[in-house]
């Protein structure tokens, strides 16, 4: 049997295509293995700086493919199809992280009633959260529609969370409007909806661009929201934290520049633009850093003892959730050629705010 696979070229995302890979043969598994097809996942931005970033943080290696090229990882669902091991049936179904491909072979190891984990030697240079599964085959919240959100949604709500839960614990630096650039993307919106609904006294003010002006405005988070062109009419009297999804150097010089000593935070957490220069200046006010969420996860894993960022995080996203369908329409794609063209489009910008891409390599 065969497997097809969608690989992107690493030094120029623009080239990909798809490729036939064999399988092996479900009777001569090694002990522990599990063959899974990969049922559907979701695409977006995210999955584009994983590309961008595939080198430096590792996450070329975690599903090989051909000399230059890459298979870039996706968050979605798989239904185990032949089991080497004793604790999983064939039919259970599988929440994580994927490649874009048709089948996953998974060393299943440290499973228990609620996950396991790929232990293959070739996946372990990265944060475990990556080669955690989570059995979701019984589990309501992640059945049909419901489903589909937690694949486009919830890895991205887990750094709205926890961004808002530094903020706040930081006290927003001194700040009391938070900035956001790519303010319409899932992962703006959430940290905008947390911030919104749990900060009183903290201002939300979106930056983006003119074609999703309209959709940011839907969303009822932002007090306020700013084209990109228009940025440096904000008042810069206020004290700000700026928190950059966009990751454009010449966008952050601008609001450092216009802001001075009032510019009290400034975090780096996303790449939606590509437009990172290398050779970034010095900048007034608040360093830029990278946000880096294991650190903020082990920090309160450490505080809030076993299972306290589970069940703190569980209820911020039970809350958020259910607003989701009024927000985002959810647009499914099958086949190579529509995987090709999703991933094209996202790559280049091309798909509407308000749609969420959920993939099917099988046609
Ligand atoms: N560090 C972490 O741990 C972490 C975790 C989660 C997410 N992130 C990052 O946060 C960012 C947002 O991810 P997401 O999945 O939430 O994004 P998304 O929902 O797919 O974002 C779509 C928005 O991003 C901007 N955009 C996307 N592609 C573009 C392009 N080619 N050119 C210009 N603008 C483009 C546009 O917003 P505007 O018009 O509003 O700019 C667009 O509406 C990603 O870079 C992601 O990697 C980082």
């Amino acid at each position: 049997m065969n497997a097809t696979d969608f690989i992107v070229l690493r030094d120029d995302l623009q080239q990909c295509k798809v490729i036939e890979t064999q399988l092996p043969d479900a009777a001569t598994l090694p002990p522990d293995t599990l063959l899974v097809k990969v049922t559907r996942f979701a695409l977006t931005a995210n999955n584009i700086t994983y590309a961008v970033v595939g080198d430096q943080l590792k996450y070329w290696e975690l599903f090989p493919a051909p000399e230059g090229y890459g298979n870039i990882p996706v968050w979605g669902f798989g239904e185990v199809i032949a089991s080497m091991h004793p604790g999983v049936a064939v039919g259970e179904m599988l929440f994580g992280y994927f490649p874009m491909a048709t089948h996953l072979v998974i060393e299943a190891t440290d499973v228990s009633k609620r996950g396991l984990r790929d232990g293959a030697a070739h996946r372990q240079s990265v944060a475990p959260v990556y080669n955690a599964y989570a059995r979701v085959s019984v589990d309501p919240a992640f059945a049909g529609r419901q489903g589909d959100y937690q694949a486009l949604l919830r890895p991205l709500f887990m750094l709205s969370f926890l961004v808002d839960d530094f903020l706040a614990e930081q006290d927003f630096c001194g700040a009391r409007s938070i900035l956001l650039s790519s303010a319409s993307s899932k992962t703006a919106f959430g940290l905008a909806h947390l911030v919104h609904t749990q900060r009183p006294g903290i201002r939300v003010v979106g930056l983006t661009s003119a074609g999703n002006v309209d959709f940011v405005k839907s969303l009822g988070c932002y007090d306020e929201i700013v084209t990109y062109d228009r940025i440096t009419s904000l008042p810069a009297t206020e004290p700000v934290a700026y928190v950059d999804m966009a990751g454009s150097s010449s966008l952050r010089e601008t609001l450092h520049r216009h802001f001075g000593a009032q510019m009290k935070y400034s975090g780096q957490i996303g790449l939606t633009h590509r437009g990172r220069r290398p050779d970034e200046p010095a900048l007034p006010g608040a360093k830029p850093t990278r946000f880096f969420a294991p650190d903020q996860i082990r920090k309160r894993a450490k505080e809030w003892g076993p299972g306290g960022v589970e069940q703190r995080f569980g209820a911020a996203w039970a809350e958020f959730a259910p607003r989701l369908p009024a927000w985002l329409e959810v647009i499914e794609r099958r086949g190579p050629a529509a995987v090709r063209e999703a991933y094209l489009d996202t790559l280049n910008g091309r798909i509407p705010p308000n749609q969420g891409l959920i993939l099917s390599l099988a046609e």
